[in-house]
């Protein structure tokens, strides 16, 4: 979320990703095929059938929105269109129509996702786009929240805002529901009750051969075990019920600091880290960053109480701030995030960038953060030097954290740790290959370090991790087959894997 927020005062200048790749006329025919049926399906439900609102194609003057709905330019890729199905029944029969043509698609929530492929497709196929998947509803007794997977998280906070309750969905508003929590998901309140996935009591899925199945604890369930954090393999998702946290006024409030003090701030972390375990209401938000000019190292502190200033965040107090991010404030979930709410991204004023994360989950010890910051310094510096923009981000999860996860397949190691991630920015299309491989590169020292120090996980968080870093394999041996047999179940025919073009597909994970 914050790097929302840091949005705001990059640089960088409009491009377009160059997509050039020889593909078969088979191919392009597959999808126009599978467009133009789309379209007359579409047509002929459509009220107003002149308006056709949820198909996309060159010819559309919407199109070059829709096309460039990513969070990470990267990620802008013509498509032979772009279908936005209004209802369960619009998107099963997109599901047929893609079965039947073997047309290549991606499904996409809300674009959040960096890697280029999981949620685009290139000009010789279909997006199937989740947006309009918006409602949301909160059982009589509050107890669960049904919420449509195309809702970004913000507006199911402020749809919960003076109900009590809240769910623990993601921290930035605007990625959306379905993609956040297929890939596990760090949460507000996930010290207290794990990660996203883990709230999760049932789920509507459309499956590749077009049926509508319900996945709970008493139907399809080893389904509703693989949709909380196994990625894109089963079907489609329209909808996910989440056990509600009750939870009203809590505290919170952000600093930004200069990067002198980012080793005062690397300490500090460590020394919170040891000791906030024992309270799974407080949480941070933690970043670093090297660069000399307006200060943009920040923490966020929040308590999940109306408690100000608790003295649980102290070894971050005395250190010096240069500015205030959000002032000291007591509120709601939803006022926290309409706080660090940017709309969604892009929009006007706010330039495109190119982006990559590499997720280096490991155990608190501080001779890894010690190596590890040395490490980044070395790499930020060299980003900076091309006018570039890195920053390391601190996620700790508490062993508590840890045993709530445990109905989801990330097979989390029982330990204290944090899921520590970097990311870069960049502007060009023509620097992606030199900024993926400095990134890569600083991952693999990082690692080697944690491994030096005997503080390597194997998790890799599917919601931070580059393709290569193969999330699924990270979750186990066992657990991967039991994802790929539930997949062969429910999709015996492979469509999710032969004609989807990416994601966290069971079949590209190296099983090692
Ligand atoms: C600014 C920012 C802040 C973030 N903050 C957090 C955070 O606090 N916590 C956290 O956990 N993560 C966070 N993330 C990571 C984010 O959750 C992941 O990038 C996630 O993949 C985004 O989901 P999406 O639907 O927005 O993206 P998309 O790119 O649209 O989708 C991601 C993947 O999920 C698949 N998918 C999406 N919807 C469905 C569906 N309904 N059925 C089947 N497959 C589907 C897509 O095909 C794709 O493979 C953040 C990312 C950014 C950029
Ligand atoms: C149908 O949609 C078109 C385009 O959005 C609009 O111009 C037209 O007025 C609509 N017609 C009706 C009957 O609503
Ligand atoms: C999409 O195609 C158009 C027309 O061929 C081209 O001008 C544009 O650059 C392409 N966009 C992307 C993101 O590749
Ligand atoms: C939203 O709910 C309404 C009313 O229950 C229903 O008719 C509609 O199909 C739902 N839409 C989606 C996308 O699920
Ligand atoms: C579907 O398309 C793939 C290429 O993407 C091709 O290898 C395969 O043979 C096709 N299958 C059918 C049944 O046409
Ligand atoms: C993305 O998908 C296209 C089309 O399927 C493919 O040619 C390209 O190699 C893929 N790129 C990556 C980075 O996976
Ligand atoms: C912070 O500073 C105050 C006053 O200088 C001091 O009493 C306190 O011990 C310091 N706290 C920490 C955690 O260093
Ligand atoms: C914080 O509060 C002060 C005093 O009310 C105000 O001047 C300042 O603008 C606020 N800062 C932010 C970031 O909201
Ligand atoms: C980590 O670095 C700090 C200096 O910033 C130092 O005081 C501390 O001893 C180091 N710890 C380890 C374990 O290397
Ligand atoms: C979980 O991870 C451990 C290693 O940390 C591994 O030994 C075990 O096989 C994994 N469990 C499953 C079910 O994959």
């Amino acid at each position: 979320m914050a790097i929302f927020l840091l949005f705001a005062i990059l640089l960088s200048t409009s491009n377009c990703v160059s997509f050039a790749s020889s593909v078969s006329d088979e191919e392009v025919s597959r999808s126009r095929q599978a467009c133009k049926l789309a379209r007359e399906y579409l047509a002929g439900t459509t009220v107003n059938s002149s308006s056709l609102e949820g198909y996309v194609d060159p010819r559309s003057s919407l199109y070059s929105d829709r096309v460039e709905a990513y969070w990470s330019s990267n990620c802008w890729q013509n498509a032979s269109c772009i279908v936005s199905p209004a209802s369960t029944e619009e998107l099963a029969e997109m599901m047929s129509i893609i079965a039947s043509t073997n047309a290549t698609f991606s499904v996409r929530g809300g674009g959040h996702n960096f890697n280029r492929n999981f949620s685009s497709v290139g000009p010789n196929g279909i997006i199937l786009d989740m947006t309009r998947f918006t409602n949301i509803s909160l059982a009589a007794d509050k107890r669960l929240v049904t919420v449509g997977v195309g809702n970004r998280w913000g507006t199911v906070y402020n749809y919960l805002d003076g109900t009590g309750v809240s769910v623990n969905g993601g921290r930035s508003p605007n990625p959306s529901v379905g993609g956040q929590t297929l890939g596990g998901g760090i949460g507000w309140l996930t010290n207290l009750v794990g990660v996203t996935a883990a709230s999760v009591v049932a789920a509507e899925v459309v499956l590749a051969d077009s049926s509508v199945i319900q996945a709970d604890e008493e139907h399809n369930r080893e389904l509703l075990w693989a949709l909380k954090g196994g990625g894109p393999n089963y079907g489609i998702v329209t909808s996910f019920t989440y056990k509600t946290i009750p939870i009203d006024k809590v505290w919170f409030a952000t600093r930004w600091y200069s990067a002198e003090q980012n080793r005062a701030l690397l300490h500090a972390l460590f020394d919170y880290e040891m000791t906030s375990t024992r309270d799974s209401k407080a949480n941070i938000v933690y970043q670093l960053s090297e660069e000399t000019g307006a200060p943009q190292s920040f923490v966020g502190f929040l308590y999940l109480d109306p408690v100000e200033w608790p003295s649980i965040f102290s070894p971050f107090y005395n250190i010096t701030h240069a500015a205030t991010m959000i002032n000291s404030t007591t509120g709601t979930l939803s006022d926290l995030a309409s706080n660090y709410y940017a709309p969604q991204y892009p929009e006007p004023g706010i330039p495109p960038s190119r982006d990559y994360v590499v997720s280096l989950p490991h155990k608190l010890d501080e001779a890894t953060y010690n190596d590890s910051y040395a490490t980044f310094t070395k790499y930020a510096k060299q980003a900076a030097d091309l006018g570039w923009h890195m920053n390391y981000g601190s996620q700790p999860i508490s062993k508590l954290a840890v045993h709530e996860s445990s109905n989801t397949p990330l097979n989390l190691t029982n330990v204290e740790q944090d899921w520590v991630h970097v990311t870069l920015q960049w502007e060009l299309a023509e620097d992606d290959s030199t900024a993926i491989k400095m990134l890569q590169e600083l991952g693999k020292e990082i690692l080697a370090a944690a491994t030096r120090h005997g503080s390597h996980l194997r998790y890799r968080f599917a919601n931070d991790a580059y393709s290569e870093q193969d999330a699924l394999s990270s979750y186990g041996e066992g657990n991967l087959r039991k994802l790929i047999s539930i997949s062969r179940k429910y999709d015996p025919a492979g469509v999710f894997q032969r004609q989807q073009n990416g994601g966290w597909l069971i079949d590209r994970a190296q099983r090692n």
